[in-house]
Formats: C-alpha cells, structure tokens, sequence
C-alpha cells in the first residue's frame, strides 16, 4: 500500500504515528490502494465526533439521574406491553429479537468483526466466523456435536471438548473455526458476554436496599417467628447498632417473587397449604407486610407461585390482587424488570430458569446460583432454552435479553442465599422464608432461608443478616 506524503506529515505531527496508522487501516473494510490524508482527516473526524455523542449521552444519564434523585424508575418490564397470542409467527418474531438482539452484542466482539452469514461459511475452506443460534446439542465423550442456524442456512459443528462443553440450546453463538466436509470444526466459541471494565453507578447518599424472596405465605412452612424477627430488625427493634443503622437507612425493599405458595404447583401441594385460597394467601401476605415501615418502597415482583401467568416475561399482579395491598407502599414489577433505583441499576428475575441451566450443563446446580447467573450473563439472556422447565411466552421483542448491564442483578427462587462479583455486576440469589418442605425433602433439596441480603447503594457493598 502506498501513502500520501502529506498523509505520513499530518500522522507525524499528530505523534504516535505507526499506531494511529495501524488503527486507521483496521478500520478501513476495503484497503486502498494509496493510503490519503483526507481518509486519516475523516477518521479523526469521525473518532471525535463518537467522543462527542458518547460524552453528551453520558450528560444526559446523569442529569436524569440528578432530576430522579431519592426515586426509583422502572426502566423495562412486560407488564401493559403484552402482546402475544401465541402464533407460530410470535414465537418466529421472538427468535429473530434474540438473534438480532445478541448477534448484534457479537458483532462488537474483536473475533466477531469479520462474521460472515453461515452460508457463506458453508462454502468457504479458510478459517472463518460465523454466527448462529443453536438448535441442536448432542453431547459425547470428546466434545459437542451442534447444529447452529442463522436466518437462512444451518450447519453442524464439532465443538471440541477443550474448546467449550457448556453450550445450551437457543442461545446465540460466535464460532470461529474451518469447514471439513459438510462439519465445521469450531477452534474457539465467542459469547455476547459482558464488558471486563465497567463504570459502577452508585447512589450519593448511604441509602440500603434489603433483598429478599420466596415469602410462600399461605404454606405451612412459611418461617412466622423468622419473619417476626425480620419485622423486629425493620423497625429497629433487633440488631446491633450496625444493623440497626442499618435498618434505619433501609429505604426500598425487593422482593424477587413467588410471594405466596400459591394453589396447584406441583402435585400433593393441598397438605403443605395453611391457608387454601388464592386470594386469602395475598391477603396474609398484606398483613405480613404490613408492619414494614410505610416510608420504605417495596417492589414486588410475581414468580412461577404467583397468580399471574407462568411464562416468562411475567406482568406484574393484576388490579385485583394489587387492591388487597392499596395502604401500602408497594410498587408492582414484572419479572423481569429493569429498574433504577437512587441512580443504580437493577435487575431483578424471580429465576425459574436456573434449573433449565442446572439440568443441561455439566457440573452446575441450583445450589449454587450465581454460578448460573454468571453464565446468563455471559451468554446476554436469562432463559435461553425453549422447552425446559420454564416457558417462554412469545412477546413481540425478548424481553430475556440481558441488554444493560445491571449493577446487581438479583435473582430468587432456589432459597438459597448467595453472593458473588462478576465483572463488576454484583450477583444475589435471595434467601426465602420457608422451611424445608415435603416436596424438596423428596428431592433432597435444603434450602438456606431466612437471611435479608443488603446493599449499601453509595459503594453496592452486600452484606447478610440472619433472623434463623
Ligand atoms: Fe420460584
């Protein structure tokens, strides 16, 4: 390639130019013949106009932020936005959100750049990347035999043991690798994933967020002088003087679903129910709520207990369950739901999906949640398989897609109590309060209840406190 000699005296005087030149040309998709100034001019433009826009959208989430101080908003959320009846082309259309929703997540990754659609890849013989949502996994002794499809074309792909052994079905896959006959044989597997770095937002006052979920009020099980002790520590009752600052400062409370037990979830559940009815069970559960402090926000969130439809995304509770709560201060989310909270970005699902991943991955189980959050997170979608334990009701967009990335992401559902970081993401799986049942005695199941996970919104520094 040759360059204007007026081009090597603009990079000169500019400094650093071998590397400047080095980043224009890996911009460039067609390299030209003579390299000009005016294409290192409008590169420069360019680059500084992408400061530009990224500064000004910056000014604009904080000056937000400024006007929703001491508020919280929900930011993404199914509820009123439903629209699904359930077509075969419904669940075309969501696909096809997800694939472009994650494929574009993808294309920013380094590896990705150059993807080509998988028919082009079926023709050519060089080492090449693709992308595709897979529709198929077969597992064997020395690695995975998948089937991945784009728009048009599919393909078979032998994905090495080494190379990943974690794949599920309907996520969205890079894969990078070289045909062999009609196989493509993959070298490496690239995820949406999230950023290594991110700015955390924090709040600018010392103000608390306390987790908790599965409540189950209704079951005979549901922990009374647990939550009794819960009550006590809210209104500044129990605890040392820590948590008693603590409680003090505690200003939202999130819960993460299956509030109630609920009636019909799984077979024999008639002889752990206290209480029979539906609606009784959500009036027990106001009464319970009813001594938090009314100066506290709680969000509740439905899980696969609630009365309100099991596939995901769930809406919030319809206006007659939400009447039985109106002289509190509750504000009704989805499942999922993206909320910000004093400037700090939440996401928060009841977590159904946990299992679908704990039963199709290797080494991985509901006991240890966050591990599951972190591969939800790398692959940018809460529930990618279809057909599992949890369903998929098909929305107009996928509202699974992981599309921000939250400061913490919260999930329940498994009543267990785990912490962990990921990427500058804080994850929480929060406790319930019920005791062992019979159902999970019979899956040898032991849950971890009756704890309140809490974080500090100006450093999102958690912390635990028991009530068992
Ligand atoms: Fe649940």
């Amino acid at each position: 390639m040759l360059i204007q000699p007026e081009a090597v005296e603009y990079l000169v005087s500019r400094g650093n130019g071998v590397e400047e030149c080095k980043n224009i040309l890996k911009e460039l998709e067609e390299k030209p013949f003579i390299l000009s100034v005016d294409m290192i001019r409008s590169f420069f433009e360019r680059k500084e106009e992408k400061r530009e826009e990224k500064r000004k959208r910056e000014e604009v989430q904080v000056s937000e932020r400024g006007i929703e101080r001491g508020k919280f908003k929900i930011l993404r959320d199914v509820t009123g936005n439903s629209t699904c009846e359930g077509t075969l082309e419904d669940f075309v259309r969501l696909f096809r959100s997800r694939f472009e929703k994650l494929s574009g997540f993808l294309r920013k990754r380094q590896e990705m750049k150059n993807a080509v659609p998988i028919k082009k890849a079926l023709r050519s013989s060089e080492e090449i990347a693709t992308i595709g949502i897979v529709k198929d996994v077969v597992s064997t002794p020395n690695g995975l035999f998948v089937e991945i499809e784009d728009e048009e074309e599919s393909i078979r792909v032998y994905v090495p043991k080494n190379v990943d052994s974690l794949i599920v079905h309907d996520e969205v896959l890079g894969i990078v690798g070289k045909r062999k006959g009609e196989m493509f044989i993959a070298r490496s597997i690239v995820r949406p994933e999230i950023p290594v770095e991110r700015r955390k937002n924090f709040s600018s006052e010392e103000i608390y967020v306390v987790f908790l979920s599965d409540l189950h009020v209704g079951s005979k099980s549901f922990l009374e002088k647990e939550w009794d002790a819960f009550l006590d520590w809210i209104n500044g009752r129990r605890g040392n003087e820590r948590q008693k600052s603590v409680a003090e400062k505690a200003k939202y409370i999130v819960i993460s679903g299956d509030n109630i037990e609920g009636v019909g979830i799984y077979p024999g559940q008639e002889k752990d129910l206290m209480v029979e009815d539906l609606y009784e069970q959500y009036e027990l559960l106001a009464e319970k709520l009813s001594e938090i402090p009314s100066e506290i926000k709680i969000l509740m969130q439905p899980g696969n207990h609630d009365a309100v439809r099991p596939a995901l995304p769930q809406p919030a509770f319809e206006k007659e369950i939400k009447d039985l709560f109106s002289h509190l201060n509750i504000t009704f989310i989805g499942n999922p739901c993206y909320m910000e909270i004093e400037g700090v970005l939440i996401l928060a699902y009841h977590g159904q999906s946990i299992q679908d991943f704990a039963t199709c991955l290797p080494n991985m189980n509901q006991n240890q949640p966050t591990k599951i959050m972190k591969e939800m997170l790398k692959r940018r979608h809460m529930a990618p398989i279809y057909g599992g334990i949890s369903s998929l009701a098909p929305e107009k967009q996928d509202y699974m897609v992981i599309d921000a990335v939250p400061d913490i992401f919260v999930t329940g559902h498994v009543h267990v109590t785990a912490i962990e970081q990921y990427r500058n993401v804080l994850l929480i799986n929060a406790s319930a309060w019920q005791s062992q049942t019979d159902y999970q005695r019979m899956m040898n199941f032991m849950p971890d209840p009756a704890k309140a996970v809490v974080v500090n919104l100006r450093n999102l520094i958690p912390s635990v406190i028991q009530f068992a």
